[in-house]
């Protein structure tokens, strides 16, 4: 199998990740199948969609019949079959709980074609922890976005001891085709590249929040002044979701034991406050 023999992608979960993914997917030419549980959120998903593409034209960023294009190729679903059963590669963007995706690979290993490719776009768990659920490991991968995916450059493609290198390369070829800039990792690694160094900087700034040093907001400027970063760690956890943060923290916690990884107690507060960012409308700002 090559590149060329992708035509119908196949995207599990309109969240965050989920709905972008699949649209940048429908933007690149591909004929794409959204899945959720929630129609709610494949209704937001679509109605994105429609907002999204209007105003790139209207901002000269697309023509119409790329925006027309793109809406043509995206349709949504809360059928798992009907999504997976002709798909030729498929973008696993579910809840970052182990459980949920080995369930999700082994349903999907039933359903999808003996040559689909299974990628998970977990941001943390290597596909190893998943592969074991199929009978295809050989084409199972981590395909890794970035928040948000219609903007973000970056994929991390991990290949697993399991992965083949035809499917490490075919996913390559696909974040080419998708306007994204691939970086292959050979070898797993929990949190991959850019998670890791991410999760440094979070850990400190949580920790000069937890002990009063500074608050997220003042932390946010230094950040975002002397580093040059577009976004400080506070407001970017708020858009990457304290869920996601608190779902790191305990799986990490669970594989390392080590107290350092366990979400910070400010991360822990939020997450059961039920703030999770601009997704609850407030985190550690508000959005109302
Ligand atoms: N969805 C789609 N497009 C968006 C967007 C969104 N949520 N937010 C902004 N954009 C687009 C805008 O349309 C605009 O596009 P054009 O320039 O082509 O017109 C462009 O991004 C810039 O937007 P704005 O001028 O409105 O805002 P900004 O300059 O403040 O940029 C940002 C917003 C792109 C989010 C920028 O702040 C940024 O890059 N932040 C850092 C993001 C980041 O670090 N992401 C990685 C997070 S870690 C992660 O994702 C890990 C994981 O596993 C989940």
């Amino acid at each position: 199998m090559t590149i060329d023999d992708i035509k119908t992608i196949c995207v599990i979960g309109a969240g965050t990740m989920g709905h972008q993914i699949s649209l940048c997917a429908a933007l690149s030419g591909y004929k794409v199948k959204c899945t959720d549980i929630s129609q709610e959120m494949l209704d937001k998903a679509g109605q994105f969609a429609r907002t999204y593409l209007p105003e790139r034209v209207a901002k000269g960023k697309m023509t119409q019949e790329q925006a027309e294009l793109g809406l043509a190729n995206l349709s949504f679903t809360t059928s798992l079959e009907e999504a997976a059963q002709d798909a030729d590669f498929i973008i696993e963007a579910a809840v970052e709980k182990i459980d949920v995706k080995r369930q999700l690979f082994a349903d999907l290993d039933r359903i999808a074609p003996s040559h689909a490719i299974l990628a998970t776009n977990s941001s943390f768990i290597v596909s190893s922890k998943v592969a074991d659920a199929t009978r295809r490991p050989d084409k199972v991968c981590n395909m890794h976005f970035f928040n948000p995916p219609l903007v973000m450059k970056l994929v991390e493609v991990v290949q697993g001891n399991h992965t083949s290198p035809e499917t490490a390369q075919i996913t390559m070829d696909l974040c080419e085709k998708m306007g994204k800039t691939g970086v292959w990792l050979k070898k797993e690694i929990y949190g991959f590249l850019v998670n890791r160094i991410l999760a440094a900087i979070n850990h400190e700034a949580l920790f000069l929040a937890d002990i009063g040093i500074a608050s997220p907001e003042e932390i946010d400027t230094a950040v975002t002044n002397a580093l040059g970063h577009p976004m400080g760690p506070f407001r970017l956890m708020d858009m990457t979701g304290i869920d996601l943060s608190y779902y790191i923290g305990m799986e990490l916690y669970k594989e390392t034991r080590d107290p350092k990884d366990k979400p910070s107690p400010l991360v822990v507060e939020k997450y059961a406050k039920r703030e999770w960012g601009r997704k609850t409308k407030k985190g550690f700002y508000s959005y109302e």
